[in-house]
């Protein structure tokens, strides 16, 4: 026997970990299998955490020196009469020897013999191709999932592969799709480099004909949510604009009247009861609730949700060249109308992803939106009623921890950031420091995956796709500059075009009428307007677009300005008293944090306005609210500056989006300007739609 072992105990030893010294027959490295014979239990699986080699000083002879190779182990445990997986309770015997673990061993104690024909194939161990990883799709859909890792380490990849699985088996799928990277499961894998991985997995390049992709931008079928029934909490948030508690008490007796007459009321019939009221509270209302009808996501015809949940098919709701407001919008009016066509049993039970979970369901100290509400029912109730969850992020530190922690199962890929470390250790069971270290560590596509669907935590090789990836590598994927070019503001031309006599009363003289090229840069405090063409960032003021601030000035600030800046662009508006929660976000000092807030006041970034004891920062270009929701129609023909004009690439605004880490979106948008000259000379750049 001993010829065949790896080497015997040394030193101190333990019921959970030991260390033993090699004997050379055979290399041994981290994250191998090994067994030892327990005084107890029998044969014990146990994983190689660390491999040391040392130089000591030889016995007999003074002077020479010998290298020892130590490695220290984990111990995992065995199975016991019952075939339950049980760590010893009494320590290993130094002296005791260590073998190498085989494979089917190892699979009877990690429970992987699962059944192929259920399970769903996510990949193998970790340096052992023999070992599939199969996770347990009930567990899946009635325990809900996260899946959770920095930016291009491969979350949605992973995603990617398990909905293979899941169409495979038949399984209804919806996925929120913010960056539109889903519908490729469509196509066959034809990546040359993961074609030739795909024989060591066992699985061949194959494209799934039941997906159904949805939005709102061009080429897509249009996603109609329906526009009955609205809850007054749930429209004041969609409206976009606060209502103050007044025109709220408008609101919600406009809706208890129109309830009254029709259970089933509709967003007119609400407008209908508005226009009715007295006084003129109502008129800012009403105008919110036009805005949101123009919008076109509220119709009277939804789209079936019948259509959107079949067992077998993926719906793909992909929300790219939406603004954060309009995607959360969408999601919550969606979300809530599944879940209960779910609850009464008018959709089959299905699994639904969120991709960027963290913008639909933050965590509190960031800030309710929309979709909270919904995020946190189908967290806490959805596996009551066969609807399973899967959150995807690469924040974790900043999802509502009431969801995270409802997600039984994790998915985790390489996460460096402490405050996200900690959410993981907080959500997850069996989390320790070995973990943590592994973690950090982890190459792109390698996850550890623990929890309900998996016996004991697994280092799982995720396997090839056999679809076409649709993500690009790390944030172009996610900010990809969409053009949009809003079709009604063009319908609605003749109605918004200020006329250029108007103008020209005003003494301007007039140049040219412009559909002028911006990028919209959308953050959840509101969007940045930034000039395409001249490369500045501007604002709307009531009939003229200003400049602000040259584009360059962004990248000649530092990164702690960046941090700092990007997230306040964010809350909207930081009061000094928490400087020290707005440092432990960014993860910087305190002192540091007060410094870029000083700085960026000074460049006149931000605004500081002083309010006794207390001070606030805010955003000091006005954020702006563009709805542009509508991507239909012929772009080509509003472009009037060519692209090769631009002095602001898509290129670059991508690089940018990567700076401003909190802002969710980009687009690019041709507004109607005249560019028109004052009486001193002056160019000035007057809007041309209201
Ligand atoms: N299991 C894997 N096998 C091969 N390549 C992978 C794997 N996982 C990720 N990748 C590569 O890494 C890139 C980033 O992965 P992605 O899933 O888009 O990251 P994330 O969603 O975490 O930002 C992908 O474009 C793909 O090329
Ligand atoms: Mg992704």
């Amino acid at each position: 026997m001993k010829e065949l072992s790896l080497g015997e105990i040394i030193g101190k030893a333990e019921p959970l970990e030991y260390s033993f010294q090699l004997n050379g027959a055979e290399d041994v490295r981290k994250g191998d299998f090994v067994v030892a014979q327990h005084a107890l239990q029998g044969l014990v699986l146990c994983r190689v955490r660390n491999v040391i080699k040392q130089a000591e000083k030889h016995p007999d002879s003074a002077g020479e020196k010998i290298i020892n190779t130590v490695a220290s182990v984990s111990v995992i445990g065995s199975k016991d009469s019952r075939g339950l997986l049980k760590p010893p309770k009494t320590a290993f015997s130094p002296g005791d020897l260590v073998w190498k673990a085989d494979a089917q061993f190892i699979a009877h104690t990690l429970g992987l013999s699962g059944d192929e024909e259920k399970g769903l194939y996510l990949g193998c161990v970790d340096g052992y191709s023999s070992l599939k990883v199969l996770l347990d799709p009930e567990k899946l859909l009635t325990k809900h999932l996260a899946v959770l890792a920095v930016s291009g380490s491969g979350k949605s990849y992973c995603v990617g592969v398990i909905l293979e699985e899941m169409l495979e088996k038949k399984f209804a799928v919806v996925v929120i799709d913010p960056h539109g990277e889903y519908a490729s499961l469509r196509d066959a894998n034809d990546d040359e480099r993961e074609k030739a991985l795909m024989s060591r997995f066992g699985i061949e390049p194959h494209g799934f004909a039941a997906v159904k992709e949805y939005g709102v931008g061009t080429g897509v079928n249009r996603l109609l949510l329906s526009d009955r029934a609205l809850k007054s909490r749930e429209l004041a948030d969609m409206l976009g604009t606060k209502l103050n508690n007044a025109q709220l008490g408008c609101l919600y007796e406009a809706i208890r009247i129109a309830r009254k007459d029709n259970p089933e009321y509709s967003l007119a019939d609400i407008s209908g009861a508005l226009e009715k009221q007295d006084g003129s509270i109502k008129w800012p209302v009403l105008s919110a609730i036009e805005e949101l009808t123009e919008s076109g996501i509220l119709s009277q015809n939804p789209t079936p949700l019948e259509e959107l949940v079949v067992p077998g098919q993926a719906t793909i709701v992909n929300l790219k060249g939406a603004n954060a407001l309009t995607q959360q919008i969408i999601v919550t009016r969606l979300l809530d109308d599944l879940f209960a066509a779910r609850k009464f049993n008018r959709v089959p039970p299905f699994f639904l992803v969120v991709e960027e979970a963290h913008t639909f369901t933050p965590e509190r100290s960031f800030g309710e939106v929309a979709s909270s509400a919904v995020m946190r029912t189908i967290a806490s109730e959805g596996r009551k009623f066969g609807l399973g969850l899967c959150v995807v992020t690469q924040r974790p530190a900043r999802i509502d921890k009431n969801v995270l922690s409802q997600c039984n199962t994790q998915i985790v890929l390489r996460m460096r950031n402490p405050n996200d470390l900690k959410a993981i250790g907080a959500s997850m069971e069996r989390f320790d420091s070995l973990m943590e270290e592994e973690l950090k560590s982890l190459p792109v596509g390698t996850s550890i995956v623990s929890g309900e669907a998996v016996e004991v935590n697994l280092v799982v090789e995720v396997r090839p796709r056999k679809t076409k990836h649709g993500g690009k590598a790390a944030l172009s994927a996610a900010q990809q500059p969409v053009v949009v070019t809003p079709s009604s503001l063009r319908e609605r031309k003749a109605k918004l075009l200020l006329d250029r006599s108007e103008v020209e009363k005003t003494g301007l003289k007039i140049h040219a009428l412009l559909w002028h090229p911006f990028w919209v840069l959308s953050a959840p405090s509101g969007d940045l307007l930034l000039d395409a063409v001249y490369a500045k960032f501007c604002e709307q003021k009531l009939n003229e677009i200003v400049t602000y601030k040259p584009f360059a000035d962004l990248k000649a600030l530092d990164s702690n300005e960046l941090l700092v800046l990007s997230k306040i662009f964010q809350k909207g508006e930081v009061y000094s008293s928490e400087t020290s929660t707005l440092a432990k976000e960014v993860g910087l000092d305190r002192k540091i944090v007060d410094g870029a807030l000083d700085e960026l006041t000074d460049k006149a970034w931000l605004a500081k306005h002083d309010l006794g004891n207390l001070k606030a920062f805010t955003p000091a270009p006005k954020m702006q609210r563009l709805r542009v929701i509508d991507a239909e129609g012929d772009e080509a023909k509003a472009e009037t500056i060519p692209r090769s004009k631009f002095a602001v690439s898509p290129e670059q605004v991508a690089e940018t989006m990567e700076l401003l880490r909190s802002f969710t979106g980009v687009q690019l948008v041709h507004l109607p300007i005249y560019i028109a000259m004052d009486s001193e000379g002056k160019a000035r750049v007057i809007r041309a739609y209201a």
